[in-house]
């Protein structure tokens, strides 16, 4: 992958901190409710996708800005997946805020995290370029997703989309768009190997 200076990297981290500053306060208990109609994908561990085949994400955890602007892709379909825009289509801001909040503070679930093969050692070192944005920072003022402990083949999964732009952003198509099919392995198997997100209890 090529080199960034830092001063682009920062001015991108500037950007993404404008992309995904929309929040409000989320209520955690109307968040476990609305979470309801989604159990039955986000809380076993290697509940897969089907074509193409990867495991459903592990949300629990996850930093509440990201879970909220994530939604708002598929509802605005930036991220064309067909489950995930069907499922959040008809929720509402807050209730999608209420969603966030509940998840970011569900850490009680599995550690699971399902391995891909990859060189994580190599993985680590391209991995450096990232971790300015993906630190598994986990404070309320946190805005980038935690990738740590995510399932391997959904990391490379994205990563691919953002490659290809079916996943539409800007950002991260210019930070993944030099990694070759193994670079993408290996990364994906580094984040993976790290502790940090579980499975929705
Ligand atoms: C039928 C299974 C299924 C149901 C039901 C479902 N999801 Fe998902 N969810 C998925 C899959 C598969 C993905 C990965 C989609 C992709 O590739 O972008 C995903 C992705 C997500 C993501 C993005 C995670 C990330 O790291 O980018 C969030 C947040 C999420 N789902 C929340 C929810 C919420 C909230 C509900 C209920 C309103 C829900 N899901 C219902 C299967 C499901
Ligand atoms: C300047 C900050 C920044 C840097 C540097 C960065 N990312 Fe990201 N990354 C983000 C943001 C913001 C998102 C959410 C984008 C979206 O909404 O789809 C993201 C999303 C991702 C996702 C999808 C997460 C999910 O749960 O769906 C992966 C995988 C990822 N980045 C990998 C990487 C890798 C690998 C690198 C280094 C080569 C990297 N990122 C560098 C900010 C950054």
């Amino acid at each position: 992958m090529k080199k960034k200076s830092i001063l682009s990297v920062l001015g991108l981290i500037a950007l993404s901190g404008v992309a995904l500053s929309a929040q409000a306060e989320g209520n955690i208990e109307a968040g476990k409710n609305a979470f309801e109609a989604c159990r039955g994908c986000h809380t076993s561990v290697g509940t897969s996708n089907v074509y193409p085949t990867y495991y459903v994400p592990k949300i629990g955890g996850q930093v509440a800005a990201y879970t909220f602007s994530a939604m708002k892709t598929y509802q605005g379909s930036q991220r064309p997946h067909r489950t995930m825009m069907a499922n959040t289509h008809d929720l509402t801001d807050q209730t999608l805020e209420d969603i966030a909040a509940y998840l970011a503070q569900d850490t009680e679930g599995s550690t699971t995290a399902i391995a891909n093969g990859g060189d994580k050692v190599k993985g680590k070192k391209l991995a450096a370029a990232c971790m300015a944005c993906h630190n598994d920072d986990t404070a309320a003022t946190a805005t980038n997703p935690r990738l740590a402990g995510q399932h391997a083949n959904f990391l490379e999964k994205a990563m691919q989309e953002y490659q290809t732009g079916k996943r539409n952003n800007v950002l991260m198509q210019s930070m993944v768009q030099g990694l070759s099919e193994d670079d993408i392995k290996d990364v994906a198997a580094y984040f993976n190997s790290l502790k940090g997100l579980t499975t929705v209890k």
